[in-house]
């Protein structure tokens, strides 16, 4: 399939461009698009033989269902039934913006969409390209990460070109996403609030906006063999092709373990990647290919380059790929959870291996 490359300016958006892609959607093709958090792959909500390509262009399981975006809060009708008296404290403070949430879904959200679950996830993002782009097509866009499963969500629109050119009708090509990790996932279609992925909008934030205690059971991120709620946590995630080993603990333990780990490795003939944050950089001068993520002191810098980082160390081969930990406070939540799920071993440099 010939796939068609649309640029777009977020700061001077062409509406004739815009117009070609929300068409090539409206007849029933599928098109991958900027958000703030990633970016998604979509295709209109309500058109079954248009999700299922989707799948299959992704790879996708059909057990994973698709999170609707949508640029308006009167298309929440559309979709949801049953929505929450408190859900106005949630879109009031959150829409547009990386914020999933989850309704009891309207018999018109074709099942292909929603795995079969009684439940619609639906998001307003907050990207003006993305926004432009929903209120031209006019109908709610399902949308999972434009990324082959497995693979680290794509960040950058080269990302969406390795993975899906020539799989996809149109790619609408802008800027980096600036968050850089998926959405946060709230499912308040049931009697109280659960995050089912944590995300950029924070337990704090929610909280806060909900006067109740919002809570993430980190638990649940690897809990295989459990009937997760989420069906999309229980897949093995975010994975860049070399091995991922991450090291947690206490900083200066995390600095010699990743130091042994790699020596160990690189005795091995193996070839290593390291990813190191600010301050710790200097620590790895011994060694070709380390990465800096960020500021451990600033973990926005850290989610906007993370998958985009695992991306770059596959593209330079490395066998292996060590990342430290970070503290899992605020969106470093997030972060922890994607690094756990992409990892193939975690070492606890305070105390003896383990694997979440
Ligand atoms: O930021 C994001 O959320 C991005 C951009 C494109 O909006 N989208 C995204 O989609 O990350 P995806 O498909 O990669 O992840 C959607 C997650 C999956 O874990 C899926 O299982 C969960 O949301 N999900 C979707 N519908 C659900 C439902 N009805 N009940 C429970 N979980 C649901
Ligand atoms: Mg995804």
């Amino acid at each position: 399939m010939d796939t068609k490359i649309i640029e777009i300016d977020s700061n001077n958006i062409e509406m004739s461009s815009i117009n070609i892609a929300a068409k090539v959607l409206r007849n029933g093709g599928i098109v991958a698009f900027p958000t703030e958090t990633v970016y998604g792959l979509g295709a209109d909500t309500f058109n079954e033989d248009a999700v299922k390509k989707i799948f299959i262009a992704k790879g996708r399981p059909s057990d994973n269902p698709l999170i609707s975006h949508i640029h308006d809060i009167s298309q929440l009708n559309d979709l949801a039934i049953e929505v929450p008296d408190y859900t106005d404290k949630l879109t009031s403070k959150f829409w547009p913006g990386p914020l999933t949430l989850i309704f009891k879904k309207t018999p018109s959200v074709p099942d292909i969409t929603t795995a079969g679950l009684d439940t619609v996830a639906v998001r307003m993002p907050s990207h003006p390209v993305a926004l432009a782009f929903l209120k031209a097509a006019g109908v709610p866009v399902a949308a999972p990460s434009a990324n082959i499963s497995g693979r680290p969500s794509p960040t950058h629109p080269r990302d969406v070109i390795a993975d899906l050119n020539g799989k996809i009708d149109v790619i609408i090509k802008s800027n980096k996403s600036e968050i850089g990790l998926e959405s946060t996932v709230l499912d308040i279609s049931g009697i109280s609030p659960i995050v089912l992925r944590p995300g950029a909008v924070t337990l704090k934030q929610l909280s806060e906006a909900l006067d109740m205690d919002i809570i993430y059971n980190k638990v649940s991120d690897n809990a295989e063999g459990s009937i997760p709620k989420s069906p999309g946590m229980k897949y093995k995630h975010y994975s860049p092709k070399a091995q991922l080993i991450m090291v947690i603990g206490d900083i200066n333990n995390i600095v010699k373990m990743v130091i042994e780990t790699a020596n160990h490795n690189l005795s091995n003939g193996k070839t290593v990647g390291i990813l190191s944050t600010i301050q710790t950089n200097s620590m790895y001068k011994d060694f070709d290919q380390v990465i800096c993520l960020g500021d451990r002191e600033k973990t926005k810098t850290i989610s906007s380059s993370l998958f985009t980082s695992l991306r770059d160390m596959d593209n330079l081969d490395v066998d292996i790929i060590i990342a430290e930990g970070i503290i899992e406070d605020g969106l470093g939540i997030a972060i922890m959870n994607r690094l756990r799920k992409a990892s193939d071993v975690i070492l606890d440099s305070n105390n003896t291996v383990q694997k979440y």
